[in-house]
């Protein structure tokens, strides 16, 4: 077993409200340890041009409660080629970093793994991001803020949506999953959602809705981004198309739902994974993600997370059909 001195630390992909209470909690576990720490910046880019400094103890005070990411974050082109790698490889070695610690969701995983079959490094993942849409983990960073924002956001439309006897669709972030618009649908009431793992909805959801308004009630359906009806824009003019009589809003909740002071579960959560992830290091784990099954911390294989896929519950599909 090589003894880890030195460890790099960078966030990938979109950012999510946690991350920076995960790099606290990296910092702080490896410094416990003896081991040093140097923050990459601006994700694989940075790792490529070798952006990266010293992060102390002191230098993640007063982060905890903060969104974003101090670390900033980007989605490397380069590193998706051989070439960028074998560079960013290159900088590693030059600033002696035995093991990385990569913060980010499924692309950032490929681009580890690759990493770790092309060199010898070791390289855990901890998942952060707001889709929840990791196989191997319950929970990611910045699902449980993002899905308060949502319902704060949808609470308050529905207000509206009420008094005007309105249909919303509301669009919320997910192009390749629903996790977001399943789970902050059942904790608004949502008449419906639309999502990219259950396909062919629209037609059932249409009658339904038109028969709601007629009896003058109001109706919201949340529209994940990657449903295969279209954004919410499309949806909500197609269903106009067909009855041009009923009033129809839409709603994007865009970008408002990646930032913002991290929830409790998303803070004590990333403080977690980032001591487990350095606790893996030390365990001389290679190629692992940190997840959270039924509250418990596990290590993932991380070619088995971004080969597998993380299915939606049918269980929860149901409770929107049911109490809609
Ligand atoms: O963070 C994941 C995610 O929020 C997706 O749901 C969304 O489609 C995507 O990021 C948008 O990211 P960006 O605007 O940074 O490209």
């Amino acid at each position: 077993m090589e003894e880890i001195k030195r460890i790099g630390l960078l966030t990938s992909g979109g950012d999510a409200p946690g991350m920076n209470a995960a790099i606290r909690a990296v910092t702080r576990a490896a410094i416990h340890r003896n081991i040093e720490v140097f923050g990459i910046h601006r994700g694989y880019q940075g790792m490529i041009e070798g952006d990266f400094t010293r992060l102390q103890s002191g230098d993640v005070s007063g982060i905890i409660q903060l969104g974003g990411t101090i670390l900033k974050t980007a989605r490397s082109k380069d590193f998706m080629q051989k070439k960028g790698r074998q560079q960013a490889y290159e900088q590693l070695k030059k600033s002696a970093i035995d093991a990385v610690i990569v913060i980010g969701g499924d692309g950032s995983f490929t681009g580890a793994n690759i990493m770790t079959k092309e060199h010898e490094l070791p390289f855990i993942g901890i998942p952060g991001t707001i889709d929840n849409d990791l196989y191997g983990t319950d929970y990611t960073i910045g699902y449980d803020t993002a899905l308060n924002t949502v319902i704060y956001a949808v609470d308050k439309i529905r207000d509206t949506a009420s008094a005007h006897n309105r249909i919303f669709f509301v669009e919320v972030m997910g192009k390749e999953a629903g996790f977001l618009a399943l789970m902050s649908g059942i904790a608004c009431g949502a008449e419906g959602i639309l999502i990219p793992e259950v396909r062919n909805q629209f037609s059932k959801l249409k009658k339904y809705l038109a028969q709601r308004s007629r009896q003058r009630k109001s109706s919201i359906i949340l529209v994940a981004e990657g449903d295969d009806e279209g954004r919410a824009i499309e949806v909500a003019a197609k269903f106009h198309q067909e009855f041009p009589e009923l009033d129809i809003r839409t709603t994007i909740l865009g970008h408002i739902q990646r930032g913002g002071p991290p929830s409790v579960l998303d803070r004590v959560n990333a403080s977690r994974m980032g001591v487990a992830a350095v606790d893996a290091l030390l365990e001389d784990q290679k190629c692992v993600m940190i997840g959270i099954v039924n509250n418990n911390i596990i290590h993932v294989p991380l070619n088995k997370t971004v080969k597998l896929h993380k299915e939606v519950s049918k269980e929860f599909l149901d409770l929107i059909e049911l109490l809609k």
